[in-house]
Order: structure tokens, then sequence, then C-alpha cells
């Protein structure tokens, strides 16, 4: 099915210099990238972005993390782009996330965790929203 997706190279992998690999990642899928911005996530970004792990542990360090810094943020859209893209990404936890996968590959911890990507088309929907304006 097609659909869109929003994917973030979070602020760790901007100023590790890491944005062309991992773009090149998701291009090489096939995907068409619809939009992309490089640009700072203001506080209610963030908060609406992460609205799901408010009163988390993780929380405050989570928001502090994804404004600290220049993002990428991008448009994808093509066949199951949502899957796709998780896959692509691996699992949250870089040293979960199987090597080839774009945590595996760039990140280690946790909260550095080098990408964001939508979970679900809805999320999807909600979040292309609050960064792009629909
Ligand atoms: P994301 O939203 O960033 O694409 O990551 P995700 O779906 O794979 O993971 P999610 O559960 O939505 O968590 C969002 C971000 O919060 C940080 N986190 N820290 N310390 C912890 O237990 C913990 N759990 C999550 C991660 O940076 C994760 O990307
Ligand atoms: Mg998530």
């Amino acid at each position: 099915m097609e659909q869109s997706t929003y994917i973030m190279i979070k602020p760790d992998a901007v100023a590790r210099g890491l944005i062309a690999p991992i773009i090149s990642r998701f291009e090489a899928t096939g995907l068409c990238i619809d939009r992309l911005e490089l640009g700072m996530v203001t506080r209610e970004q963030a908060e609406a972005n992460y609205a799901e792990h408010e009163g988390k542990p993780f929380y405050e360090s989570l928001i502090a993390y994804i404004t600290s810094g220049p993002v990428v943020k991008m448009v994808l859209s093509g066949p199951e782009a949502v899957l796709v893209c998780r896959k692509l990404m691996g699992a949250t936890n870089p040293l979960d996330a199987a090597p080839g996968t774009i945590r595996g590959d760039f990140g280690l911890t946790m909260e550095a965790n080098i990408v964001h990507g939508s979970d679900s088309p809805e999320s999807a929907k909600r979040e292309i929203e609050i960064f792009f304006g629909g």
C-alpha cells in the first residue's frame, strides 16, 4: 500500500556528520523523498511528537536531546513506507539493532539512537502535520 512516513535524523547523528550516509540508506530502498529540511525541533513539536511517552522516566531527557541541535526532517513515500523504514532503522536500542540496520551500524546508546521513524500510518500522518503542517 502506498504510504508516507516521517523520518528524522537526530541531533547526534547530524553533529557527527552522518546525514549523507543515512539518507543514502533510505534512498537505496527506492522510496521517494517528498520533503527534506534541516532545522531545529521546537519544544512544542518535541512534546507533540513524543506525547505517548509523557511521564516516563526518560521523557525529559528525550525532549532535551531532540531539541539540542539541528535535525534533518523528511517525508518518504512508497509501498509500505512505514514498515520499510522501521526495518531499515533497526531496534530502538542500538545494542539490540542488527548489523546492517542504521541504528546497528551507527548508534551505541538508547538516547542517541540516530533516527526517528513513524511507527504506524496514523502516527505518520500526525507527525507530518507536526513538522511540515500537513
Ligand atoms: P523513535 O520514536 O525515536 O523512532 O523510537 P522508537 O519508536 O523505536 O522507540 P519509542 O518507544 O517510540 O521511544 C522513543 C525514543 O525514546 C527513547 N527511549 N528511551 N531509556 C528508555 O527506556 C527509553 N525508551 C525509549 C529512545 O531514544 C527512543 O528512540
Ligand atoms: Mg516511537
